[in-house]
This record gives C-alpha cells, sequence and structure tokens, in this order.
C-alpha cells in the first residue's frame, strides 16, 4: 500500500480507500469482515455518505464500531452531506441549518464522537459560503470533523467556497475512470463545464494539484453514470485489451491496473473502491503496490475512448 499525508494532523492514509455506498443489504458482521479485510490490505480510509442507503450504510458501520469499540481508533472515517430527499424530491442544500443538523445525524448513526473529514457533496448552486463557514468552523471547534473538503465541484465553486471558509478545502472526490474522464483532455480542452454533480472542467486536476487539495476518484471501474463496470465487458475491447495485458506483465488484475492509472497523477490522489466483495478488496489494493509508466498511462487513456490531438 502507498500512504499520503492528510489535513491538518497530516495523517497516513492510504491511496486506496473503501467505499461504503453499496453495504445496505449486507449484515454489520459482513461489514465488519469487509472492514478487517481493508485493514489487513493496509486500508486505513473508509468513505460514506449520509444519503448512502438513506442512512443505513452508517447506521451498519455504527453497529460494528459499537460492538467493536476498538475498530474506530484504527480506521479513518469521512462521511458527506449536502444532498437531500424531501418526499420524493432530490435537491442540494448547504444551508448553515442543514449542514449542520447532518453532521449530528452523521454522528448519531455511526454512534462515533467524531469524523475524521466531512466532505459537501455535490455543489448547491445557491449556497452562502459564509453559511458554509459558519457551519463547518461551529462543528470543527465542537471536534466533531476534523477536515473539510468538497466533492464533485470544478474549480470556480471551490474558489467560491474558499473566500469564506477558513478551513482549508482539503480534499475534492470526483468521478474519475479509465473509461470515463472528462476532466482530463490531453489538449483539446472540449470538455469545460459541469453540471451540478460530473465535473467535465478540464483543469480541475491540476486546480487540486495548484492547490494543494488531495484528488479523491469515485466510481473507478464504472463507465458513465453508474452505467456498468467496464473491466470484462464488451463495450470497451481495446481497453480490457490493453489492462490484460499490462495486468499479466505486473502480476495484478486488470482491475487493480485500472485502478494503478488513477493513481499515476503525480499528486495526492485516491482512488475510492466500492466493492462489498472480500476477495476483490484484497485484489484491488495491490493496484497501489504497482507503478505504470507514463507510455502505459497513455495507451490506457486512449484504449478507453479519448483521442490525443
Ligand atoms: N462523491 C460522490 O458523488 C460519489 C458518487 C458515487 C460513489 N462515491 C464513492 O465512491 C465509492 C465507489 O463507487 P462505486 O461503487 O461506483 O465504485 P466502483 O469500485 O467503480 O464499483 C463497484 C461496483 O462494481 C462491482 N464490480 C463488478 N466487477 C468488479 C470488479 N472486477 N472489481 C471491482 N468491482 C466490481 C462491485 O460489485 P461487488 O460489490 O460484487 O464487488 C460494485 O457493485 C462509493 O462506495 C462511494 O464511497 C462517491
Amino acid at each position: 500500500m502507498q500512504y499520503i499525508e492528510y489535513g491538518k494532523n497530516s495523517t497516513k492514509l492510504s491511496t486506496v480507500i473503501l467505499g461504503m455506498m453499496r453495504i445496505s443489504k449486507m449484515t454489520p458482521s459482513e461489514v465488519e469482515e469487509l472492514i478487517e479485510t481493508a485493514l489487513e490490505c493496509g486500508i486505513n480510509a473508509f468513505d460514506l455518505a449520509d444519503c448512502y442507503g438513506d442512512g443505513l450504510c452508517e447506521e451498519i458501520v455504527g453497529k460494528v464500531l459499537s460492538s467493536s469499540p476498538d475498530l474506530r481508533e484504527k480506521i479513518w472515517i469521512q462521511s458527506k452531506c449536502g444532498i437531500r430527499r424531501d418526499d420524493g424530491l432530490k435537491y442540494f442544500d448547504f444551508s448553515r441549518e442543514h449542514i449542520t443538523g447532518a453532521i449530528d445525524g452523521i454522528l448519531m448513526r455511526l454512534k462515533t464522537d467524531h469524523i475524521d473529514s466531512l466532505l459537501l457533496h455535490r455543489p448547491d448552486t445557491l449556497m452562502e459560503p459564509e453559511e458554509i463557514n459558519e457551519a463547518i468552523e461551529e462543528a470543527v471547534k465542537a471536534g466533531k470533523i476534523i477536515d473539510f473538503g468538497v466533492s464533485n465541484m470544478n474549480p470556480m465553486m471551490i474558489d467560491l467556497i474558499k473566500r469564506d471558509v477558513k478551513e482549508k478545502v482539503t480534499a475534492n472526490q470526483i468521478q474519475l475512470s479509465a473509461a470515463f474522464c472528462p476532466s482530463i483532455d490531453a489538449g483539446l480542452h472540449v470538455n469545460m463545464g459541469t453540471d451540478s454533480g460530473i465535473v467535465r472542467d478540464s483543469s480541475i486536476l491540476e486546480y487540486c494539484r495548484l492547490n494543494n487539495i488531495v484528488i479523491q476518484a469515485w466510481s473507478v471501474l464504472q463507465y458513465g453514470f453508474f452505467e456498468g463496470v467496464f473491466i470484462g465487458s464488451d463495450k470497451f475491447p481495446e481497453l480490457n485489451k490493453v489492462l490484460n495485458r499490462i495486468a499479466s506483465e505486473q502480476g495484478v488484475s486488470p482491475a487493480a491496473v485500472a485502478i494503478a492509472w488513477i493513481l499515476r497523477y503525480p499528486s495526492p490522489i485516491q482512488a475510492v473502491i466500492g466493492t462489498t466483495k472480500i476477495h476483490r478488496v484484497k485484489e484491488l489494493a495491490r493496484a497501489a503496490d504497482i507503478r505504470i509508466d507514463r507510455r502505459q498511462w497513455y495507451e490506457i487513456y486512449q484504449a478507453g475512448g479519448k483521442i490525443l490531438p
């Protein structure tokens, strides 16, 4: 495993994070086994959100933590807030009142007194950055959150938040995979813009790098917006051919190579994996043990459907 230094305490965090969006149908003991496996593989960072399973995913992790109290200090927990569903309507809410209530809800479900990182989940176009500052300052002062960050945001949104929020924006979690990388354009500048959730701004990686913001990539094995896994998919014959070849050269799985492709970006970056299977956690953790070279990086990029000018 490889590690980065994260946040105000320079916490040593694994470059592979285990995402827990898909655990709602698992039992607490199955989730505990998944977490223990991750820890054995060197993965010490875990990603949640208050909306995953409508709170159920956090509740399950809370049950695990209360039945195994020693576990809390071994794991770094991140959660996210800002997505609401009221009477069937989905919307985004960065108001002070909502953020403050959401943090308390997260702590209650997780049965913990603090989370290590809180991200604002998807950009609320109606955000008032002063209100975000008040909510975050209060939560940090109370020891409820350690670090603050954002998710699915383009550079201007982050600058707007930075204008008023005193806490550092430590991370930006964005959708990124070898088959879906609108934020990387290798010189064509065709992908500017954002649509309230999918960052297509072709300067976001460099912006994060320049501002020492950790990039966290989500859905690292998916194409489109949750359309499916590209590993082994006949929709991506060229990509699979290249991944399979490099995988056999490196002695890891094709999925691990696809994740190593993300981790190759030369600034602090983490890949959030979403598997619920123990054997896959072990297989994917190996992504951090290999390094693909520049030629392989561009080969995968083009095999994923991108063109170079
Ligand atoms: N910030 C955001 O807006 C945002 C959005 C979405 C997700 N996330 C975070 O990112 C995490 C990962 O997202 P994701 O679950 O979409 O990521 P992913 O790792 O790309 O996809 C995982 C899914 O692919 C399946 N899968 C099928 N074949 C696989 C293989 N060979 N290797 C690995 N998985 C395979 C897994 O099934 P099995 O479980 O059967 O292995 C699982 O259902 C989430 O848990 C969440 O924490 C954040």
